[in-house]
């Protein structure tokens, strides 16, 4: 347990060096984020029920697999993954091949599990406020979203072993930079989150009388950033590092507290076999390496979607 937590800070500060290498060699003046595209705003708005295969999956748009009854690693040959893309580096549309295409190290790793079990993996891309629900009513076998496995939510589904070690942090313009110096100077001030996340729950309480405002997808909390509605967004530091690297006019203000900052894969309570199978494939891309390619490549991609 300890050597693979060790190993999960190791990767986090992988993916933090590599970070900043992208900001120490990202000097264009980059206009848009690495999540930013109208289609994909739109997309995890809308909550669209249409599922889009994997980058790696040859398999056609699956429209077999929408129908598919979903009942976990023992039925069928698809594992339905619930994600909400609008989270680069961990889950992001991008354009391969001149297609749309869900990308991340979310989706490398769900695509790892479901090869180890034989299945195709079918992805469908909702609103990150309705993944849990949606897991809970089987319409999707697994979610992997950066999800954090709270106490709460392990009221309603079951949690494996953490992939990824993170922290949270608060995003700001760079203008604002001398009004915003600790947790105390947002009394009073509009501070976004995206709804139904940690982060939302983390702005009352602990940047200390701030207003939360709460919206579906992050692209949009930071277009209201950026318009003046709102002061700062609290964001997961990983997905903050990718915007602050290539939007000139933002920073990290400071980090904010927060206990158990993992991520973890959901499925069904009492999917006990699922889970195993899953915990199985995380055990080994954490000891193999494989885990810390797919963020590389997830940070690269984010990136050069940035432009
Ligand atoms: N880590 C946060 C949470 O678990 C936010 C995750 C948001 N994920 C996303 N794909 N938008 O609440």
């Amino acid at each position: 347990m300890m050597t693979k937590l060790m190993k999960q800070s190791l990767i986090s500060m992988t993916a933090f060096l590599l970070s900043l290498s992208l900001v120490a060699c990202g000097g264009s003046a980059a206009s848009s984020a690495p999540a930013s595209s109208a289609s994909e705003t739109a997309s995890a708005a809308e909550e669209s029920s249409a599922a889009s295969s994997a980058p790696a999956s040859s398999a056609p748009e699956a429209a077999s697999a929408q129908g598919s009854s979903s009942s976990g690693s023992g039925g069928g040959d698809t594992l339905v993954m619930g994600t909400s893309a609008d989270y680069a580096p961990f889950e992001f549309h991008t354009i391969i091949d001149g297609k749309d295409t869900i990308v991340g190290f979310d989706i490398s790793l769900a695509q790892a599990i479901a090869d180890d079990l034989g299945k195709e993996l079918v992805i469908k891309d909702m609103a990150f406020d309705s993944i849990l629900m949606e897991l809970q009513l089987g319409t999707i076998d697994f979610a992997v979203a950066g999800i954090v496995p709270t106490e709460e939510r392990k009221q309603s589904v079951d949690f494996s072993d953490p992939y990824y070690s993170t922290s949270q942090t608060v995003v700001i313009l760079k203008e604002d930079a001398d009004k915003y110096t600790g947790l105390d100077s947002f009394a009073g001030v509009s501070v976004g989150a995206q709804t139904n996340t940690v982060q939302a729950e983390l702005v009352e309480p602990v940047l200390t009388g701030a207003s939360p405002v709460l919206l579906q997808t992050i692209p949009n909390l930071i277009m209201e950033l950026k318009s003046g509605k709102i002061e700062a967004v609290c964001l997961e530091s990983t997905v903050a590092e990718g915007y602050v690297s290539t939007q000139d006019d933002l920073m990290i203000a400071m980090e904010v507290p927060y206990e158990g900052s993992v991520n973890a894969v959901a499925v069904q309570k009492g999917n006990t076999e699922l889970l195993a199978a899953i915990d199985a494939t995380i055990d080994k891309v954490l000891e193999n390496g494989q885990m810390e390619q797919f963020i590389q490549e997830a940070s690269a991609l984010a990136n050069q979607a940035a432009g």
